[in-house]
């Protein structure tokens, strides 16, 4: 890449970023984009609580107090919160008929708000103190709840859903998809291909057996237990495992400087590192995805596969395979390798560069003392200075994809990218 974004223009960029968080905000939670996403996301709203923090830190708070009212009374805290209906968008709490404290979905997503919770009292500590505490409890109840329900035999962490892991049509799902067979799964109208080209979004191929697994999941009355067994879809999962493996050590680490009870989260955190070598794929050499149901490893050198560093792991092996990628795609960790036969440019986690993933890869990269890691930050840099805070970008051209004035794509700016080297 030769170009580069002028230094004088991020002043725009951050003030532009700031608007679009303000735009989507609807009042103690934000949308990710208005229209394709109008209700609360879970992993959405922990990323715009960082961009909320670098000029709000009571509205950062605010956010992830928002998203903690939708707990359920096991721990889980689901991946969409309706906290106002919006007939615009399917699946709604209808399709989902789940009964927590606020109509919700029945699924989770990667608990990136365990981490960035501490971010914010860090930021201020004297500020946060109450707040950190009262969120203390529900954050330790949430992690509890994925050791219980969420664990395989072998010590990883697994999704029970596509949607589950953020990572909604990625390959990783494939082997698991194909196992279902949704032609009970009845008539219904998807709504994201009204926003957003349809070239760009899952098929509907992976439509069916996503609203054929949610079926499932509600006639079972989304009872832990009964929902994992026997599910065709149990994937063991890089994105949940690794993002967990940093909230309970972020968790333990601000607990014990807090002096909040802790609990049991020291040999819990000693499990999940342990359990990580069970996602290590050897024949690849590399970080993987697995269908817990027959252990068919994905073969899939994925973004999610470079977040062991920010899961706290030294992954000297995976250095070579982020250079060979960021040799292989100029805009970003892409969500496949570009040399997988199953990348698709522009098809959602099937290639597109994301943001936030870029994120965690680098910083968690930089923070083990990768090299490549400040890389990672100055194209993603580039990427969101040049073609805006979209949903995601085409990792060989740079081409803006998907949904427009995305939240995280914004918070990711303020927090991380667009600062100064
Ligand atoms: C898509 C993404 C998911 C995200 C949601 C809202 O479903 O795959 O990760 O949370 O959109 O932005």
């Amino acid at each position: 890449m030769t170009e580069t974004v002028a230094a004088t223009d991020f002043f725009d960029r951050d003030a532009a970023a700031r608007e679009i968080l303000t735009q989507n905000d609807r009042g103690g939670y934000t949308v990710p984009t208005d229209g394709l996403y109008p209700y609360q996301w879970n992993w959405d709203s922990a990323f715009a609580s960082l961009g909320f923090a670098e000029f709000d830190l009571d509205r950062a708070w605010q956010e992830i107090e928002t998203l903690f009212t939708g707990q359920w009374d096991s721990g889980m805290v689901p991946h969409i919160i309706f906290h106002k209906p919006d007939p615009g968008y399917f699946p709604g709490p209808d399709v989902w008929g789940c009964n927590g404290p606020i109509a919700s979905s029945g699924i989770t997503q990667p608990p990136v708000a365990l981490s960035f919770a501490t971010r914010l009292l860090a930021a201020d500590p004297e500020a946060g103190k109450a707040r950190f505490a009262a969120l203390y409890p529900k954050m330790r109840k949430w992690a509890e709840w994925f050791l219980k329900w969420r664990r395989d035999e072998k010590g990883a962490i697994f999704v029970i859903h596509p949607w589950e892991s953020g990572r909604d049509n990625a390959p990783d799902w494939d082997d698991a998809m194909s196992k279902i067979d949704p032609q009970d799964v009845g008539y219904y109208e998807r709504r994201d291909t009204q926003h957003v080209d349809a070239s760009m979004r899952p098929t509907k191929y992976d439509y069916d057996r996503y609203i054929w697994l949610v079926q499932r999941a509600k006639a079972l009355d989304w009872d832990d237990a009964k929902v994992a067994e026997d599910n065709p879809f149990k994937v063991a999962d890089p994105t949940m495992h690794f993002i967990l493996m940093r909230g309970l050590r972020d968790l333990l680490a601000a607990g014990e400087a807090q002096d909040l009870d802790t609990g049991d989260m020291a040999a819990q955190l000693a499990e999940l590192e342990a359990g990580a070598q069970a996602l290590w794929n050897p024949g690849m050499g590399f970080y993987d995805s697995y269908n817990c149901n027959n252990g068919i490893w994905s073969n899939a050198l994925s973004n999610a596969s470079f977040l062991c560093w920010f899961g706290g792991l030294d992954a000297p092996q995976m250095e070579q395979h982020l250079a060979r990628v960021l040799d292989a795609a100029p805009y970003g960790v892409p969500s496949l390798a570009p040399f997988d036969p199953r990348f698709d440019a522009k098809r959602y986690w099937r290639g597109p560069t994301w943001g936030m993933m870029n994120m965690m890869i680098g910083e968690g990269a930089s923070e083990r003392g990768v090299a490549l890691g400040e890389e990672v930050r100055k194209r993603t840099r580039e990427v969101i200075g040049r073609y805006g805070f979209v949903e995601y970008f085409d990792p060989m051209t740079g081409a803006a994809a998907g949904g427009k004035a995305f939240t995280w794509t914004a918070a990711v700016w303020l927090a991380w990218a667009g600062k100064e080297g």
